[in-house]
């Protein structure tokens, strides 16, 4: 078996140890004589499972009894919609922070069902950066203030995040679990699991459950978020599969140390790779240095041309997933939580090499 150096930005490379400790599991699971595809969601095995996935997220990221953690299907972007259909109300509005394509697909989501304020935009400088705390002036009366945290195709995170009156709600689908924050900070924090904590088909949801008693009485039973809280995520039938990979996802992630051990070895691997962009002008790294984020590396060469090879001779090296977004182009290394050094070491001897070999004809043709 020769497994490729991923870079996939979602779905994405998972930890080995939890694809092997699956395949351990995949016919029988823990002496119940079926796998976890098989059983019941109202099963004692089951049931298990869901609860120690919860009680694992509620202590990697010191979230208290006054949040509801969530386990819903329909991905990130039915947060997108649910969000604004729970927390704002009657004659709100919400403030939205753009900081890239997908603020922009939360923002325009909001804004079918209500009124949305754009209190920041990043689109005047090409979403090469987050804006600051003090740039965010949020509006009276707003029913939260949105913003996306590590926007996965440009390549750009919050460092700091703003203080705000109203409810302050992150979409972290790219950089959950990778760094340490306060969630305490925050009125509600969603996230696609296919990045950092598990497989496709499966969103957390980390809610203030106060701010679920917002919902209005218009929205169906099964797009509020406290059906699915009294119900604990089990109020018809969830992604089993997707659970149990969390819950193996978030063990391995403890046993490295938590969040704190996460954040160091990703700031690490990320700062390895910027190293390299920094240190020679064939390389075009796209966020601007204050924002610049450890999941999601995005870089320019050249020329297109350069940019179609170095995808291709990576690709043949073993190394996949490095082409940028569709709507963007350019490279972008992805460097999840299961990444490893190793792989991250890979590329960057691989770029090292590229550069030496198409270094001078680059110039060469850029100058003439
Ligand atoms: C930051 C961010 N938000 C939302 C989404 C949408 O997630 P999903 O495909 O789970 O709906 C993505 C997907 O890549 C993302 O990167």
């Amino acid at each position: 078996m020769a497994r490729i150096h991923n870079f996939n930005a979602g779905p994405a490379a998972l930890p080995l140890p939890v694809l092997e400790q699956a395949r351990e599991e995949f016919l029988e699971y823990n002496c119940t004589g079926m796998s976890v595809m098989e059983m019941s969601h109202r099963s004692k095995p089951f049931a298990a499972i869901n609860e120690a996935a919860e009680a694992n997220v509620r202590k990697l990221m010191g979230i208290s009894d006054d949040y509801a953690v969530l386990f819903l299907q329909g991905g990130a972007s039915l947060q997108f919609a649910m969000l604004p259909m729970n927390l704002r109300q009657e004659g709100q509005a919400a403030d939205y922070v753009n900081t890239g394509s997908w603020a922009s697909k939360a923002l325009k989501e909001a804004k079918v069902t209500g009124a949305v304020n754009v209190i920041w935009d990043g689109k005047g400088e090409n979403f090469t950066r987050a804006p600051r705390p003090e740039e965010i002036q949020e509006t009276p009366g707003a029913a939260y203030v949105h913003v996306c945290s590590n926007e996965t195709i440009g390549g750009i995170r919050f460092t700091e995040f703003p203080t705000t009156t109203a409810p302050l709600v992150a979409d972290m689908s790219s950089e959950i679990m990778s760094r340490v924050i306060d969630v305490n900070r925050f009125g509600m924090i969603y996230a696609g699991a296919q990045k950092n904590i598990g497989p496709a088909g499966m969103a957390l949801v980390i809610v203030r459950k106060e701010l679920m008693e917002r919902c209005p009485e218009t929205v169906n039973v099964f797009l509020r978020y406290k059906t699915h809280a009294e119900e604990s995520s089990l109020y018809n039938t969830p992604n089993t599969w997707a659970i149990y990979l969390l819950k193996l996802v978030t063990d391995w992630v403890d046993s490295l140390g938590g969040l704190a051990a996460m954040e160091r070895l990703n700031e690490e691997k990320a700062q390895a790779l910027y190293d390299v962009l920094d240190g020679s002008d064939f390389w075009r790294p796209c966020a601007q240095n204050a924002s610049r984020s450890t999941m999601n590396v995005t870089w320019r060469l050249p020329s297109e041309e350069l940019e179609e090879l170095f995808i291709k001779e990576a690709k043949a090296g073993g190394l996949e997933g490095l082409k940028g977004h569709r709507s963007v182009g350019g490279i972008r290394a992805s460097i999840y939580n299961a990444c490893p050094r190793a792989s991250v070491d890979e590329l960057i001897a691989f770029m090292k090499g590229f550069e030496a070999k198409y270094r001078d004809s680059a110039f060469c043709t850029a100058a003439g």
